[in-house]
């Protein structure tokens, strides 16, 4: 049964012998884990703690579906509960049985192995000796089965923490330190105490009051009425077994179907085996197949038939354990099919073989690599970066609608300008469709006879088509009521009339909008409406700019994050965006282990990455004023270092070598710089007291320069007016936006960060092309 949010906390009632104990320090992370209030009751035995039998107990406040507050008790029951309660943070793991029935079984593993032998310790002052010796005995074979355990997996059941992993880590620190031999297990319960949501429980389990900060029930994502149903498709059903799952829990001795491309092919034993290294790009890597002469499929298989590196097949086989180095499985096949040759053997393409194919096994450039775009998804680079792409995308959702963000599909094609530096991509029809067309005629904006000309032409009989004083009158009464419309919009701020282009320019009213259209430059003015009524929202989507930039950060189209939070300033913008991105940081640590361990050691990755990205999430991010970042660079260039531009000033535009600078070797760590000029910055900022500044706010990151740029947004309606007219932009085109601060205006923040900028700060890798299946720069839409 879905339980409803409630406002009113859940209470721990104990005793106070139970305060230091795992039970309720059980409970208490498991609720930090999953972002809920917890208040703790200490009592006395008279307050009928199941008749001072004692324990815990849960009291949880009313629910809908019951009218009266419920109870629980027994740790592993209330992490059950907290689970179900926070359908989203998968503590129960990712909802099959059969996920669920290994999360229980750790449970009950805690309670029997660690728990009951331990409180036996405890239960008499001075307990006999063979009985110390045999419970840390029965303790020491305990931790050694999860170690062992541990050898293969980063977590107890799944990818990520469940609440096994929270029962066992709280038994286990009640008990003991962990032994140094046994490091699997060392690793991992370091990962569970220092969890960025639990380490403050950790560090004082022996508090009597909940350390828990007060907060909404953030897990409970944007709930309309009810938790989402399992993903359990009934009719699809995979008629093979992803590589990814077949090395991550090896069915031993079993029969499986694989199927993917060969990486490489080669032959050993005087031809009589076979070697083929199978991908299928759901993990970087490969399942070794190996084919006997015997085998069905032998002769196509091999690379003069099959074409080798590239060729696709179905393979069946059993599943054993691999004698060779370099992998614990592999795959001895009985039947092999090739599903489709490589015909790579000339450049016509219509003999197999591998001379021509452009991904044959040796090493690669990336810049080839982007020439076959293609192709290029089957590289081990750009595969990994693929799903380190996708698990970004899937975090952002995840986290946005788990504090509760509405999704909002801003529109591509929009009139207006967000950033004002006219760097916009037009959309038009007027070129039809036909790229040889040599007769196109554009639309221009015609001179407009004055009405009195048109008159007199007439008068003199010359042009003949002159104006009759009918239609004189007639144009005469238009033109007026035109004009009284607009001086009526004016005065009201309503929708104005078009604004009227010179003679000689292009005629958008004849085009398919009837107005110049652009593609978006960014979702916020688009995505502020929205927050303006549905209060916290965000967009996600492509956004394009024509600035002629061929620099490795930039790219014409790009995907951006935008949230817009409501009744909200810059600060609460800027521990947002910290949030955000230390939990895409943490979800790529946990998520894309394997492809960042690939990262850290490729030559186009980043020896050290995964210690970079752990420091992004240890230490809170450096915040200053851009005034004080301009004194700071001062300092450096006064001290000898130089900048490309190295005359720094007050009211200069930032360099991606300055902010690049001040987080790298000044600061070490992300910085977030504020309060910036307003003449560098965009219309829609909030003006800050002094009049010279603006609420704004860039989060600048090792390796990339600026990630985000957000601001607190100008409220104010005569502010905002003032604004565009400082800034050059007419409010007449964005009456829409300006309406919202004439409605029931808020203070409302937002941010904007470039998703391939996450991407290259995630995987270490150099160029923004390197991260998004095809790039757009200028010269540059091929594919
Ligand atoms: O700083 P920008 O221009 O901010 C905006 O567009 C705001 N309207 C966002 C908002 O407040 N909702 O762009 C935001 C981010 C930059 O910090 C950068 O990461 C990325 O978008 N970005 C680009 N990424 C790749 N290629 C380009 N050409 C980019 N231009 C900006
Ligand atoms: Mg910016």
């Amino acid at each position: 049964m879905p339980l409803t949010t409630t406002p009113s906390p859940h209470t721990l009632r104990y005793v106070k012998d139970e305060e230091d104990g795992c039970a309720v320090l059980k409970v208490k992370a498991a609720f930090a884990y999953v972002g809920l209030e917890l208040k703790t009751e200490i009592c006395g035995d008279g307050d009928n703690l199941a008749a001072a039998g004692k324990g815990i107990y849960l009291t949880c406040p009313a629910s809908k579906s019951s009218n009266s507050p419920a109870t629980i008790g027994q740790s592993a029951a209330i992490l059950r509960y907290v689970s179900k309660l926070s359908p989203y943070s998968n503590l129960y793991g990712p909802g099959s049985n059969y996920s669920k029935s290994t999360v229980d079984q750790w449970l009950d593993f805690c309670r029997a192995e660690l728990d009951v032998p331990n409180a036996a310790l405890k239960a008499s002052e001075e307990p006999p000796a063979d009985l110390v010796k045999q419970v840390k005995d029965d303790i020491a074979k305990s931790l050694a089965i999860v170690d062992g355990h541990l050898t293969a997996s980063t977590y107890l059941t799944c990818n990520y923490i469940t609440c096994a992993d929270i029962s066992l880590a709280c038994s286990m620190k009640s008990i003991s330190s962990v032994p140094d031999s046994l490091a699997n297990l060392k690793r991992w319960f370091d990962t569970i105490v220092n969890h960025p949501k639990m380490s403050a429980v950790f560090g004082t389990g022996s508090s009597s009051s909940s350390s828990i900060p007060p907060s909404a029930p953030v897990d409970l994502g944007l709930q309309m009425s009810g938790v989402p149903p399992p993903v359990a498709p009934k009719l699809y059903k995979r008629n093979r077994l992803r590589i990814k799952e077949l090395l991550s829990s090896p069915p031993m001795g079993s029969t499986v179907t694989v199927c993917g491309w060969a990486r490489t092919i080669r032959n050993a034993d005087a031809g009589k085996l076979l070697f083929i290294e199978l991908n299928d790009g759901s993990t970087s890597l490969s399942v070794q197949c190996v084919l006997k002469e015997s085998t069905t499929g032998f002769e196509e298989s091999k690379s003069n038939r099959s074409g080798g590196t590239g060729a696709s097949f179905e393979i069946v086989g059993e599943v054993i354990k691999s004698e060779g180095a370099g992998q614990s499985i592999e795959i001895l096949v009985i039947k092999s099919t090739c599903l489709g040759a490589v015909y790579g053997g000339d450049a016509e393409g219509k003999t197999v073989g591998g001379s021509k194919y452009p991904l044959s096994k040796k090493g690669h450039t990336l810049e080839h690599l982007r020439n076959h775009a293609h192709l290029r998804p089957r590289s081990k680079v750009h595969s990994a970066a693929m799903r380190v792409r996708h698990a970004m995308a899937f975090a952002t959702h995840k986290f946005f609608n788990d504090n509760g963000f509405l999704y909002v599909h801003t529109p591509i094609i929009t009139c207006a300008d967000c950033e004002g530096a006219g760097e916009q991509f037009g959309v038009t029809t007027m070129f039809g469709v036909d790229p040889h067309k040599t007769d196109i005629k554009v639309p221009i904006v015609e001179e407009e006879k004055k009405v009195e000309e048109k008159a007199d032409e007439a008068k003199d009989g010359e042009p003949k088509k002159g104006l009759s004083n009918k239609a004189k009158k007639k144009a005469e009464k238009k033109a007026a009521a035109l004009a009284k419309k607009a001086a009526m919009a004016a005065a009201e701020g309503g929708k104005p009339p078009e604004e009227k282009l010179p003679p000689g320019a292009i005629d958008y009213t004849k085009d398919f909008f009837a107005k110049r259209a652009n593609l978006t430059v960014s979702g916020q003015l688009n995505v502020e409406t929205h927050c303006c009524a549905m209060s916290d929202v965000y967009t996600f989507g492509p956004t394009f700019r024509a600035e002629n930039s061929h620099t490795s950060r930039h790219l014409a189209e790009f995907w951006m994050i935008e949230p817009e939070i409501a009744f909200a300033d810059l600060h609460d913008d800027i521990n947002l965006a910290e949030d955000y991105i230390k939990y895409c940081v943490t979800y790529a640590l946990e998520v894309c282990r394997d492809d960042l361990e690939f990262f850290e050691t490729s030559p186009f990755g980043e020896k050290g990455l995964i210690k970079r990205l752990e420091n992004v999430i240890a230490a809170p991010f450096k915040r200053l004023t851009y005034t004080e970042g301009i004194e700071v660079l001062k300092k450096v260039v006064s001290d000898g270092h130089k900048f490309e531009e190295s005359k720094i000033e007050w009211g200069m535009d930032l360099g991606s070598e300055h902010e690049r600078y001040l987080c790298e070797t000044v600061f070490k760590k992300p910085v977030v710089l504020t309060d910036y000029p307003k003449d560098i910055k965009a219309f829609y900022m909030k003006l800050n007291e002094d009049g010279k500044t603006v609420a704004a706010a860039d989060i600048l990151v090792p390796k990339i320069g600026e990630l985000v740029g957000g601001s607190q947004r100008e409220h104010r309606a005569d502010t905002l007016h003032s604004r565009c007219l400082q800034s050059g932009v007419d409010p007449k085109a964005v009456w829409w936006y300006m309406e919202l601060r004439k409605f029931g205006t808020i203070p409302h923040a937002g941010f904007g960060l470039g998703f391939e900028r996450l991407i290259l700060f995630i995987t270490g890798l150099e160029n923004i092309r390197d991260v998004i299946p095809f790039p757009r720069a200028p010269g540059l839409a091929d594919f």
